[in-house]
């Protein structure tokens, strides 16, 4: 089951795409996960995407769309993956078919987790990354057992450098005008599925698996 997350920053794409992948046992491919992790071990690729990073705005195209291919072309993405972050262009979702139509594949789900931007950024002050397993806390919404660590993997808990409100605030514009033309490109393929994003993180899980089955 190949699986897409659409939606705005702060929607819950992480959330949610951390839960379908252990119920459907496919990765979780996160391309701001991937950033982050690079950044943190101090990478060539880290130092160029934090610059992009900590403005609000979107990596260029050219560094991102090879990390992505390579991670997709990995073992383990061989029954599937869902995508949290990516594409987040038109460019991105073309070269993304154009990689899939050469396997005879395709894009199963487009999942567009919708939340209007008044939610936002309330969501983004109280979140809590960890970037060593990509699991996603909130202190208010969705607490980890001890405070500042990660239930999953035990790592330090951080406040994204991204997640200050005017970051957040550049990150909805970016979204609006970069990645939001990617919810219609997607219904014309016939894949496109919206659920309410604004309920209860389970409520919107059980809606996500009612869609999978
Ligand atoms: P990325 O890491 O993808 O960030 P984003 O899209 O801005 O989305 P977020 O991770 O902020 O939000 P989310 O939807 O995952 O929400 P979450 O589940 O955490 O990208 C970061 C940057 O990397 C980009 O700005 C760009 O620079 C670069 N980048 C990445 N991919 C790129 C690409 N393909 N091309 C170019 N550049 C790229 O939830 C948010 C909070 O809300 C959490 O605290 C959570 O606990 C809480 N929450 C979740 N659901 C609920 C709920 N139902 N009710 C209440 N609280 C909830
Ligand atoms: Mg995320
Ligand atoms: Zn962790």
């Amino acid at each position: 089951m190949k699986i897409i997350m659409l939606g705005a920053p702060g929607a819950g794409k992480g959330t949610q795409a951390k839960m379908i992948a252990e119920k459907y046992s496919v990765p979780h491919v996160s391309t701001g996960d991937i950033f982050r992790a690079n950044i943190k071990n101090g990478t060539e690729l880290g130092k160029q995407a934090k610059e992009y990073m900590d403005k609000g705005q979107l990596v260029p195209d050219e560094l991102t769309v090879k990390i992505l291919l390579d991670r997709v072309a990995q073992d383990d993405c061989k029954n599937g993956y869902v995508l949290d972050g990516f594409p987040r262009t038109i460019p991105q979702a073309e070269v993304l078919d154009e990689a899939l139509t050469k396997l005879s594949e395709s894009i199963d789900y487009a999942i567009n987790v919708d939340v209007p931007d008044e939610n936002i950024v309330g969501r983004m002050g109280g979140r809590r990354a960890c970037v060593k397993c990509g699991a996603t806390y909130h202190v208010k919404y969705n607490a980890p057992k001890v405070e500042g660590v990660c239930d999953a993997c035990g790592d330090k808990l951080i406040l994204r450098d991204d997640d200050a409100p005017e970051t957040v605030q550049k990150r909805l514009d970016v979204y609006h005008e970069q990645t939001q033309p990617l919810i219609d490109y997607y219904e014309k393929k016939g894949v496109l599925k919206t659920v309410d994003g604004t309920v209860d993180m389970k409520d919107v899980f059980a809606a996500i698996c009612e869609i999978l089955g």
